[in-house]
């Protein structure tokens, strides 16, 4: 039987991250790690001492990165700062470059079937074609190295205040609408 199911929601706001600065020690050590290529497990990853990439050892990036990890399935909401994601949302996704380098030098540490993403973007302009083209590139990319595969996302335009969706029944709905279809196909994967 499967394990009960549980949401966990992470803000990113709450959270210390600071950027990566491609010091290639998660490359040195995908290279140098004394387990096999093939034999090691996303545990034995989270348990190295020290962690393989220094800035998360110091701060909340170890937890941040362990989650999407582990977790059955993935929603990500947020806005669009010029024409991209928030600084703090992509220094989390420019840390799956761990990943990237473990699977580069021949570990596997994703099994079973490819987990999904589902994405919710925020835009305050009212129409760009291009809004938010780069947002989901680097989601793609950066997610793919936890083979998490990228689903048709929910693009959102002209919500440009902090209480913006709530006098927007419409977008408000629209979102309602797609939290409830991953909700039916999560339930629908357990069953
Ligand atoms: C630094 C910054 C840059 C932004 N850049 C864009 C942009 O390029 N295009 C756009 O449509 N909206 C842009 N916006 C508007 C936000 O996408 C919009 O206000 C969103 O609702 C903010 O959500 P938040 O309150 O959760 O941060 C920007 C807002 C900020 C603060």
């Amino acid at each position: 039987m499967d394990a009960p199911k549980r949401t966990l929601a992470f803000y990113l706001r709450d959270y210390a991250l600071s950027p990566c600065t491609a010091c290639d020690a998660c490359e040195r050590a995908a290279l140098d790690l004394k387990i096999r290529p093939g034999h090691l497990s996303l545990r034995d990853l989270f348990n190295e001492k020290p962690f393989p990439c220094p800035a998360a050892a110091r701060d909340d990036g170890l937890a941040l990165l362990r989650a999407p990890a582990e977790a059955r399935e993935l929603c990500i909401v947020s806005p669009v700062y010029f024409y991209h994601l928030p600084a703090q949302l992509k220094a989390l996704l420019d840390r799956m470059q761990l990943f990237r380098a473990m699977r580069e030098h021949g570990h596997r540490l994703f099994h079973g079937p490819e987990r999904l993403c589902r994405i919710i973007l925020i835009g305050g302009r009212t129409r760009g074609a291009k809004l938010f083209a780069g947002s989901l590139l680097s989601l793609k990319y950066a997610l793919a190295t936890m083979r998490v595969k990228t689903v048709e996302p929910l693009l959102l335009y002209g919500l440009d205040a902090a209480d913006a969706l709530r006098g927007n029944r419409e977008a408000a709905e629209r979102i309602k609408a797609y939290g409830r279809e991953a909700g039916a196909a999560a339930v629908g994967d357990l069953e």
